[in-house]
């Protein structure tokens, strides 16, 4: 019997719950589970705080949520170091506390999305600590990437591989084995040539399909196949080990990003995907550029790729209408829906990124404190709800992060001493980190967490969060939040098709674009006030003035 929902050929989603491409134009909020509410008052967020929460999410209107990860975890890199795939990180809850939110969240008519962290497992995972006990050629250690060191006592790393939080990518183990780790030493890579690793990423797709899981978010996913053949390659140069420097190899020949073979996994994961009901949707996280990236996205893949291209790009009209054309080009020649996202876990939050100077070094900023430059905060709220009109008016789907709605902004000034994120001790103390935009939530003015939980928060709130508080902008006119409210719920009235047409005569600065016939966002990001073209408008992300669009200001027309 066919199921009629798959046979939909119009790509245009109804977000009903069968609809097997809810996901092409949805909106996804990322929850960062250990900062978003804490229920049981140890500090860390946990499933239940979400459960408790999840109105926020169904009062804003989007489709779906996110959920980084949440498996049993020492935390080595805040949760992506997994030491059991299938399970939950008693912190942070039970299994059973894991059916309770997908169940409360599907109640409210939200998807859930959970993350997949396929290159690498924890130190702490029964496979490694197998592999570590199990000597050298033994087919333990050949689940990840073990080697023999150079120099005559084998005392050098087998090349000169960086890992991307700083250092050699290779550790030595107390036998004098090498394993390769391109994150934290705490997170082993997986070997993907190795079958029964595969096996066991298939039997997770299947775990969390089973229990309802709507789709997966898949960490690092251009990382998977490398090569391998002996003996290993040299780089050279420190810097091409960074995803930055894949523009120096033949397309899909650096030793360990983006190689061809990876393909062939995401094929076949697709045919467990759409084995399901309507079939899981996956969005992959692969810091490559371009068309290259999009091959991620193809339909017989996963389905979406996440678009790093549109968040690094300045707060400059030509810059952004070439990176969305060049987005909506490579997105459609692959079959899939474009993506869109301003902020996320890793990233300085965009309140904040939008207003530093084109070429500022993020980290240098951060080591500042967040006073070289300084950020007049308002002014980068403005810019901020200017970019989420722009952003939620493009075809394709947005991923929100946590706090965003909030117009929270990044939390430069965290003290050292309180830092958490592996970045900060691996660089020796160099790189400050992702902690500032992974600050606890706050959700009422006064509290001793700000209505996060009963007790403190694992990384400090400034007092500046009582004023962004939910409960300061619930029902407040003009607050970042209603504006979020209020754009999601035209947007859901308003999606048609999955193209833009720009408009020929735009003053310089102004992006302005037709979704179709009814729906026009405009865009100011000049110095100068313009005209708005002909129409009702529906919604501005500041006041006009005299009628006229004001700069860092975004309007929808119909
Ligand atoms: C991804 C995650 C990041 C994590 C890294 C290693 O980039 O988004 O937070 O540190 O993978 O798993």
């Amino acid at each position: 019997m066919t199921d009629p929902v798959t046979d939909r050929t119009d790509t245009t989603p109804d977000l009903s719950s069968r609809d097997p491409n809810w996901w092409r134009q949805a909106v996804v909020y990322q929850v960062y589970p250990r900062s978003f509410a804490d229920a049981d008052g140890d500090g860390l967020g946990d499933l239940k705080g979400i459960t408790r929460r999840l109105n926020h999410l169904a009062a804003l209107g989007v489709d779906a949520l996110w959920l980084s990860p949440f498996y049993p975890s020492e935390l080595a890199d805040g949760g992506y170091d997994v030491a059991d795939y299938r399970d939950v990180d008693p912190r942070l809850g039970s299994l059973d506390d894991f059916d309770a939110l997908a169940a409360e969240a599907h109640r409210l008519g939200l998807k859930v999305i959970v993350d997949l962290v396929p290159n690498h497992t924890s130190h702490q995972h029964v496979w490694f600590q197998e592999a570590l006990a199990s000597g050298p050629g033994s087919p333990a250690r050949d689940r990840y990437v073990f080697r023999d060191g150079r120099g005559t006592h084998g005392e050098l790393p087998p090349t000169d591989w960086q890992s991307v939080f700083g250092g050699s990518a290779w550790q030595r183990v107390p036998d004098g084995q090498w394993y390769l780790h391109l994150f934290a030493p705490q997170q082993p890579d997986l070997n993907w040539a190795n079958e029964e690793v595969r096996a066991d990423f298939r039997t997770t797709l299947r775990f969390w399909s089973d229990r309802g899981v709507d789709g997966f978010r898949v960490d690092v996913a251009h990382a998977l196949a490398k090569d391998l053949s002996e003996p290993l390659r040299d780089l050279g140069a420190p810097e091409l080990s960074s995803e930055d420097a894949l523009s120096h190899f033949p397309p899909g020949t650096h030793p360990f990003y983006d190689r061809d073979e990876v393909h062939e996994i995401y094929r076949d994961w697709r045919k467990i995907l759409d084995s399901y009901r309507p079939p899981r949707m996956a969005v992959a996280e692969a810091w490559v550029q371009g068309a290259r990236r999009t091959l991620y996205a193809r339909p017989d893949e996963l389905g979406q790729a996440f678009n790093f291209e549109y968040l690094q790009a300045g707060w400059d009209a030509d810059e952004l209408r070439q990176v969305i054309t060049d987005s909506l080009d490579s997105a459609h020649q692959a079959g899939a829906s474009a993506t869109w996202v301003l902020s996320n876990h890793d990233v300085v939050r965009h309140t904040s990124r939008l207003m530093l100077p084109p070429g500022t070094d993020d980290n240098a900023w951060l080591l500042s404190g967040g006073h070289a430059p300084e950020v007049d905060e308002s002014h980068g709220l403005r810019r901020a709800r200017a970019a989420t009109l722009l952003m939620l008016a493009l075809p394709g789907s947005s991923y929100v992060y946590q706090g965003e709605e909030l117009g929270l902004p990044e939390v430069a000034d965290l003290p050292v001493e309180v830092l958490q994120d592996p970045i900060w001790e691996q660089t020796g103390r160099v790189r400050k980190g992702r902690d500032g935009c992974r600050v606890p939530l706050p959700w009422t003015t006064t509290g001793p967490s700000y209505g996060f939980g009963a007790a403190g928060a694992w990384l400090p709130q400034p007092p500046s969060f009582a004023s962004y508080a939910v409960e300061a902008q619930d029902g407040v006119e003009g607050s970042p939040l209603e504006l979020y409210r209020t754009a999601l719920r035209l947007r859901r009235k308003l999606l048609e098709g999955e193209s833009l047409a720009w408009a020929d005569d735009t003053p310089p600065g102004v992006l302005d674009f037709t979704r179709h016939d009814g729906w026009r966002c405009v865009t100011n990001l000049s110095d100068a006030a313009v005209r708005l073209p002909a129409g009702e408008v529906l919604l501005t992300s500041a006041p006009l003035e005299d009628g006229q669009l004001p700069p860092d200001t975004t309007a929808w027309i119909a």
